[in-house]
């Protein structure tokens, strides 16, 4: 790190701004926000500054620049728009020992300015050395969509309070729930909106429930963390994982989901090493309701969408039967994620009307599904968790009139960085999966005709190639690769289907 951000108090400090146009202009107008005492010299000033500093207390000076305005003040700007008159204030700045940006040229400048974003007094400033803006103004255009305009008010407001909740309540842990319970809960959703009475009401709530020692009972959210990229968070999910205090996570959540939870939040694994034994669901909804209970707030973290194949049904039973209150926050699901990530549209105009998810996995270990009904033309669906029974979800299609022709994709590790995508026809779905090592977890997707559709075949995805055994019995052919000696996921559908 070679620039060290820091946040100067300009509060009755001088600051110079070398310069009289557009540039010189635009420093004005961020400096304007602060309390410092704004100079600005140039031999002309714009009409906009003249503008812009009316009503103000921002001097103009119509003159050009001398070594001793330099002196005294806090930070300067080099703003004329023209290197020898910006050489100038930076050889004298350098001189005086003056802080100085120079505009546009940070290897002139001993100080550079970030990307802001204002939320004042929340102000987050973004800064990437000089390398790259767009990305800083990537990042400032994200944050800014996830700091509502308002939350500055959230701020304020909690700084004039801040005496009252320390009067009322003494012990720190049970101030900082406090306070926890106040930012992120009803209180200031109602700052957000503007409705100070209910947020007059929830702060004294809550001040008498933490000075009567009372401990409110925690929460559950069930979080679909997506199937791998941490961009595909939702902002929800982002939030409620910065608040949870407990984290019960599945095997599917990508680790780097994990850094948007706090810290000293506690991490409860409740997946499992591919074929090693996983947490009973019974278990995980004790885990559930016995963290809420103590007060925590409990982010359930599940890959995908919860209410795909999450068993997201009996958390939420036992949750509630324990009268916790439980929300579920959205997710994109495998299907969705993977299907996008290759550029294969579920649905095709005139050719693929509807779109089913399947599973092959089940409690009994049947597999029953409505095979006529999913055999039928233009169907197409996406199998979950099918990676070991691809020969038997194959040979019932096939038995009741699939056509052998059918187009599949598999999709493996979709959105990850080793994701890849196999297409073949129905009839080569076993093999084609053993022959490449697909191991899982995957999305086998069945009908998703593309050719016919009149779509080319999206380059990610490549096309099988059988494996052809020659005449001294060894296999030739790019697809070769070892059989998997099992599907890792599968073991885990066993367990989640207990
Ligand atoms: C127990 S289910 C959970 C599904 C999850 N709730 C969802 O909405 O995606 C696990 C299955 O999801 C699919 N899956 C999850 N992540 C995946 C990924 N990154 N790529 C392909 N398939 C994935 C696989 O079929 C895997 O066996």
């Amino acid at each position: 790190m070679r620039y060290f951000p820091v946040f100067l108090d300009l509060d009755g400090r001088d600051v110079l701004i070398a310069g009289g146009g557009e540039k010189a202009l635009q420093k004005l107008r961020l400096l304007a926000k602060t309390t410092a005492r704004i100079r600005v010299v140039a031999k002309e000033i714009s009409a906009d500054i003249v503008a812009a500093a009316q009503g103000s207390a921002v001097v103009l000076e119509r003159r050009p620049f001398a070594p001793s305005d330099l002196t005294g003040v806090a930070m300067a700007f080099a703003a004329n728009d023209d290197p020898d008159a910006d050489g100038v204030v930076a050889a004298a700045a350098r001189a005086e020992r003056v802080p100085l940006n120079v505009v546009d040229a940070p290897r002139e400048s001993t100080f550079i300015m970030p990307a802001i974003v204002d939320r004042d007094p929340v102000v987050v400033a973004i800064g990437t050395e000089g390398s790259a803006p767009i990305l800083a103004r990537e990042i400032k255009s994200k944050i800014e969509g996830w700091l509502p305009a308002r939350f500055g008010r959230v701020a304020e407001r909690a700084m004039t309070l801040r005496r009252r909740v320390q009067d009322a309540v003494a012990d720190p842990v049970a101030r900082r729930h406090t306070w926890e319970r106040l930012l992120q809960g009803v209180w200031r959703s109602a700052v957000l909106a503007g409705d100070e009475t209910t947020a007059e009401r929830e702060f004294h709530r809550q001040l008498e429930a933490a000075s009567a020692g009372t401990q409110s009972t925690g929460s559950v959210s069930l979080i679909g963390c997506g199937p791998g990229e941490p961009d595909l968070l939702t902002l929800k999910a982002q939030q409620r994982l910065q608040e949870a205090d407990v984290l019960v996570v599945d095997r599917l959540v990508n680790p780097a989901i994990l850094e948007y939870a706090r810290r000293d939040a506690v991490r409860i694994d409740a997946g499992k090493e591919p074929d090693g034994p996983s947490a009973a669901q019974d278990d995980i909804n004790r885990i559930l309701v016995r963290e809420a209970l103590k007060g925590q707030r409990v982010a359930r973290l599940k890959g995908g969408d919860a209410f795909i194949f999450g068993r997201a049904a009996e958390e939420i039973a036992a949750v509630r039967a324990a009268g916790i209150p439980v929300e579920v926050v959205p997710g994109v699901t495998a299907a969705h994620a993977c299907a996008a990530s290759v550029g294969l549209p579920l649905t095709l105009r005139q050719k693929v009307r509807q779109f089913a998810v399947v599973t092959g996995a089940s409690a009994d270990g049947a597999f029953d599904l409505d095979w006529a009904a999913l055999a039928k033309p233009g169907q197409a669906f996406a199998i979950y968790m099918g990676v070991r029974s691809a020969a038997r979800f194959c040979a019932s299609l096939l038995a009741a009139g699939a056509a052998p022709q059918t187009t599949v994709v598999i999709v493996e590790n979709g959105t990850l960085p080793n994701e890849r995508a196999v297409a073949a026809h129905l009839s080569q779905l076993g093999r084609a999966i053993t022959e490449t090592g697909i191991k899982g977890p995957a999305i086998i997707f069945v009908g998703l005709d593309w050719a016919s559709a009149g779509l080319a075949l999206p380059d990610k995805i490549k096309v099988y190639e059988p494996v052809r055994v020659g005449a001294a019995g060894q296999m030739e052919g790019a697809a070769a690769a070892p059989a998997p000696q099992e599907e890792n996921e599968a073991p885990q559908v066993v367990d989640f289907a207990r």
